[in-house]
């Protein structure tokens, strides 16, 4: 069971994805491998850490195509090549089209940085301190042609304190993101 996973930036979920399959032993339980982390920027962070665990690595610059299809496309090809039984999204910050969507339907995941169905989109922290919500969060959720929606697999709550700034409360987000995406990766291979 090949599992690749695509990120844009720091990587730091990718990383905590990689440690808790190592420290957890996903191939020897569930014959689950991390076999390649794929980034649309080259100068993503995570890319570099990636491949110095000697992970599979691979880059695509959708600055490097005509349109989002022709990038898709592309990803697609790259993607199948390690025949993944899941396709994460960690910090993948494109979006993708219907027809990509389409092809890995029921093992694509994302996770995003809200307590979903709010705040869907960008900017999350910033418009749930704004709103005057108590909770913040993140959810790990399917993948459906509909942005940052589909079925919710997981959350993780977060409190928004007094005086809170987007940059504290994303932080303190992303650790809980760093535990609640590993956690439900291993119960859909535990349940095969
Ligand atoms: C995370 O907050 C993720 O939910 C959001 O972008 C951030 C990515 O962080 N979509 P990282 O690249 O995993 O460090």
């Amino acid at each position: 069971k090949n599992i690749v996973i695509l990120i844009s930036g720091g990587g730091s979920n990718m990383r905590a994805l990689v440690e808790a399959a190592r420290r957890e032993g996903w191939e020897q339980r569930w014959g689950a491998r991390i076999s390649a982390v794929i980034s649309n920027r080259a100068d993503s962070a995570g890319l570099a850490w990636a491949r110095e665990q000697g992970l599979a690595t691979a880059v695509l610059s959708h600055r490097d195509f005509e349109s989002r299809e022709a990038f898709d496309a592309a990803l697609a090809q790259v993607i199948d090549g390690h025949q993944p039984s899941w396709v994460l999204l960690a910090g993948f910050m494109r979006i993708l089209t219907p027809g990509f969507v389409a092809r890995y339907e029921g093992r694509l995941i994302n996770i995003h940085p809200s307590l979903l169905p709010a705040f869907t989109g960008l900017d999350t922290h910033r418009r749930a301190i704004e709103a005057g919500c108590a909770v913040a969060g993140a959810t790990v959720h399917r993948v459906t042609a509909v942005l940052d929606h589909g079925q919710i697999l997981g959350q993780a709550v977060v409190p928004i304190v007094a005086g809170d700034t987007p940059e504290r409360l994303a932080a303190r987000v992303l650790s809980q993101e760093h535990r609640l995406y590993p956690s439900v990766v291993a119960r859909l291979l535990a349940q095969g």
